[in-house]
């Protein structure tokens, strides 16, 4: 019997993850796969919608400026509802640990609905950091019935805390998508030679160092003191920085008012995935608090330095190929100039590990999916 699966997600890197089992599910046709997009984001979640040509079937639409967590919550519980009812899936999948994860695993659990967590088992036992993430992952999981954990660290993490069942380790999918994207990169000379042009004024003599940031507990001093760190090394003459600013104005502000008039610095609009893939590659080292670019770096080979106090993924960390350096002026420097001159330092982080998976995590989720429903 067809068996009829929703994909609920809400933000960019939800959508980057859950594309390639849209796509993985899309051409089984022993199942009936549809999207339903919250809106938590809107221009930068379309960005990846039109890269990976996924239409959704319903949208939620609930993006606002500056939105907080209690009204995001909400809305999210309240509009679902109409969905679920006109759907009827088999199984929800969410993934991560986004408000829109947790709210709409909740809106299933009212209308007992299965879910399958895609990236579960990830943790720092840190409520307030990552914040609010931690504590949204752990209530999906307390709400799931399946666990597709990307690391066998994570699924330790899931067993120490009680379950038993239906845990999986499947790799995470973003390798499926970096791995896909970077491919149509590299076998395309013309993509290659637009890419380069768009991106024209990088100086290829310069090492380049690409940065990102948008955690919530970053936000005020932490931002603030990442812009400094970033003034201050953008006054070597053997690096230049690329900065993607995230659209949330917490960080849009700050960022643009200690950054702008800085030479060496070029703070772009977000980047759409492909081209963010094209600038990870061409990169000397990456700054960032994101989680999604500490599982890519690993998987081209780029040093991460990881401006955040804890991480819910060690395994880089315990490769040698990303430091948690927090967010400390003094720190970022110290770290980034290390990295800039000593070379055999630089090396050892820019090993290619394939620790968050081998590109086939979406098939191992459709077959997991087809063995059980
Ligand atoms: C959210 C997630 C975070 C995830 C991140 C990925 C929560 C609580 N946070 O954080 O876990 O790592 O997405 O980027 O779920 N905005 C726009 N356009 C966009 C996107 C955002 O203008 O396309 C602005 C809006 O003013 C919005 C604000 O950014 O209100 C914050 O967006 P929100 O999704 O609440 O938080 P993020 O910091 O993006
Ligand atoms: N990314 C992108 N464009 C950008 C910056 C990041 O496509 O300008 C991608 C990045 O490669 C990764 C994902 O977005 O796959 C990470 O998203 P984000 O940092 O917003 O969220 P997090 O991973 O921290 O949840």
């Amino acid at each position: 019997m067809i068996k009829k699966v929703l994909l609920i997600f809400g933000t960019r890197p939800e959508a980057i993850k859950m594309a390639s089992i849209f796509h993985t599910l899309k051409h089984n046709n022993l199942f009936n796969v549809k999207i339903c997009i919250t809106g938590q984001h809107k221009e930068m979640l379309e960005q990846v919608l039109n890269l990976f040509g996924i239409t959704p079937d319903y949208n939620l639409n609930l993006m606002q400026s500056n939105q907080t967590l209690e009204s995001l919550t909400s809305n999210i519980l309240l509009s679902l509802k109409s969905v679920l009812l006109d759907f009827l899936p088999d199984i929800v999948l969410v993934h991560g640990d986004t408000t829109t994860t947790m709210a709409s695993s909740l809106a299933c659990f009212y209308h007992k609905i299965k879910v399958g967590h895609v990236e579960a088992g990830l943790r720092t036992n840190n409520k307030y950091s990552p914040w609010p993430e931690e504590i949204n992952r752990k209530i999906t999981a307390n709400i799931a019935d399946f666990h597709f954990c990307p690391t066998a660290a994570a699924k330790k993490n899931l067993l120490n805390e009680g379950y038993k069942e239906n845990l999986y380790i499947t790799g995470n999918t973003v390798i499926d998508s970096l791995l896909l994207i970077q491919q149509k990169i590299y076998n395309d000379e013309n993509l290659k030679n637009k890419l380069s042009g768009k991106f024209d004024f990088i100086d290829k003599n310069k090492k380049l160092i690409l940065v990102t940031g948008h955690r919530r507990e970053n936000f005020g001093l932490g931002i603030s003191s990442i812009c400094y760190a970033l003034e201050e090394l953008s006054n070597r003459n053997d690096v230049q920085i690329v900065y993607p600013v995230h659209l949330n104005p917490n960080i849009q502000n700050p960022v643009k008012e200690i950054l702008q008039e800085c030479k060496n610095i070029f703070l772009l609009y977000p980047q759409e995935y492909l081209d963010f893939v094209y600038l990870m590659i061409n990169s000397y080292l990456i700054l960032t608090d994101s989680g999604g670019i500490q599982e890519e770096a690993s998987a081209i080979g780029k040093p991460v330095l990881v401006m955040r106090d804890t991480t819910e993924r060690p395994e880089a960390i315990e490769a040698g190929i990303a430091k948690l350096i927090g967010t400390h002026k003094k720190d970022i420097i110290e770290n980034v100039i290390k990295l800039l001159d000593n070379k055999a330092e630089y090396e050892y982080m820019s090993q290619i590990k394939n620790i968050y998976g081998d590109g086939t995590s979406s098939i191992q989720i459709q077959n997991i999916l087809l063995e059980h429903l």
